[in-house]
């Protein structure tokens, strides 16, 4: 087993399943034309997010990590009529590549970049109309996870599901002395989950083009 069967696996599943798409082709490309790192979730897991809000209904969703605003475009789309998606960036030149992204897909009404450390945006967003949100995904600097959850948890309706990505780290979560700051804060993040009386939770290991990796998916509430 390879990265390279992986990669191929994963373009199988993209011809057979995910057909070419104007405006999510078009982010990625510009947000590679920008510079931006090409750590966006693949094309199969941003589908995965996308049914992942349909399957609860999802209006509300909050992202933490915009990038160039692939995955912000994937899950908006899972929304029905008057649907919101708020989005948190740190960095203002992905911000912009994100509000561009997000213009090209027809979905400015749809999703509101706020730029800013997460956390300190979130206090705002706790104060406002738009909590609780039913979709929480967690995508930005690995160290804050714990943070991030805490908050989530908190903004979450029951039965709402919050997705964290990049947990397994090609298995580094496992080691109990690593010195790698993401690993530690997802290291972190299991060891609250596993405290944790308000959600039910599990981790999925996932292969393909970016290499080996994986999600936590929680349910809240239960
Ligand atoms: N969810 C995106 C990928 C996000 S990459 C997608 O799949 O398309 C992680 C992003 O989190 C980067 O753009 C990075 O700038 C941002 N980020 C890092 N630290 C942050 C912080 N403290 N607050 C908000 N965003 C942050
Ligand atoms: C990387 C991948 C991610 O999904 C992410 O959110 C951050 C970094 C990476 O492969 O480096
Ligand atoms: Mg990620």
């Amino acid at each position: 087993m390879t990265p390279e069967i992986w990669s191929a696996v994963d373009e199988y599943i993209e011809q057979a399943l995910l057909p070419a798409d104007a405006a999510l082709d078009a982010a990625l490309q510009a947000s590679a034309a920008a510079g931006l790192p090409a750590i966006a979730v693949s094309p199969a897991q941003g589908k995965l997010l996308h049914l992942m809000a349909r399957m609860i209904a999802a209006r509300r969703v909050l992202e933490i990590g915009t990038l160039g605003g692939y995955s912000a475009i994937w899950m908006a789309r899972a929304l029905p009529p008057g649907g919101r998606l708020v989005t948190l960036e740190l960095d203002p030149r992905h911000a912009a590549v994100a509000r561009r992204n997000i213009a090209t897909a027809g979905l400015s009404e749809i999703i509101d970049v706020r730029e800013g450390r997460a956390l300190d945006l979130l206090p705002a967003i706790a104060a406002e109309a738009r909590a609780p949100f039913d979709l929480v995904f967690i995508d930005a600097d690995k160290p804050s996870n714990v943070e991030y959850l805490d908050w989530a948890l908190r903004l979450t309706r029951p039965g709402g599901v919050i997705v964290v990505d990049n947990v397994v780290r090609r298995g580094a979560v496992t080691d109990a002395h690593s010195s790698d700051a993401n690993v530690c804060g997802v290291r972190r993040l299991f060891e609250r989950l596993a405290r944790e009386r308000g959600a039910a939770a599990t981790a999925i290991q996932t292969v393909g083009r970016k290499g080996y990796d994986g999600f936590v998916v929680a349910i809240v509430g239960v």
